[in-house]
């Protein structure tokens, strides 16, 4: 008898399978199934490289045990990155390196659904848990805040 579970996840939109083996993260369980837009580095939770939306919240994937994700929607910087938060952070020289920024792109794009206008300070806070040690955060958070006015200007034009 084969002990071995299946689980089926929803990731961007499209099914995957996996059959975990022992204890298995959801990033182990996600780049093995080709699902290379999420970036592993410390997979102890303290980097956010790994981040991805699961049923709706920000999560470390490295922390999350794949068994317990039967039938959960994962979205990660492939399907949530947006062509104007694309073009904002390469014109505020924010696109940093692979290892953290899908992490940040995530983070970020959860961000930007808030239902209020985002502060400085919101998106300083929501981006604590993404770390970059090489460059820095600014061009990032000015990013993320003209893509919020940008957005809200356009829905109130609607
Ligand atoms: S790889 Fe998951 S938090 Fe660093
Ligand atoms: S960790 Fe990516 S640029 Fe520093």
């Amino acid at each position: 008898m084969n002990s071995t579970p299946r689980i089926t996840l929803v990731v961007d939109g499209d099914p995957l399978v996996c059959y975990p083996e022992g204890c298995t993260s959801l990033l182990r369980a996600l780049r093995d199934g080709g699902q290379l837009a999420v970036k592993g580095a410390c997979e102890q939770g303290e980097c956010g490289s790994c981040t991805v939306v699961l049923d709706g919240l920000l999560v470390c994937s490295c922390l999350v045990a794949v068994e317990t994700c039967e039938g959960s929607a994962v979205e990660t910087a492939r399907g949530l990155l947006r062509p104007d938060l694309a073009d904002a952070l390469a014109r505020h020289g924010a696109v940093q390196c692979g290892f953290c920024t899908p992490g940040f792109v995530v983070t970020a794009e959860h961000a930007l659904a808030a239902r209020d206008p985002l502060e400085r300070d919101d998106v300083v806070a929501a981006l604590e848990g993404n770390l970059c040690r090489c460059t820095g955060y600014n061009g990032i958070v000015a990013a993320v805040l003209e893509v919020d006015a940008a957005r809200r200007t356009r829905r109130a034009e609607r």
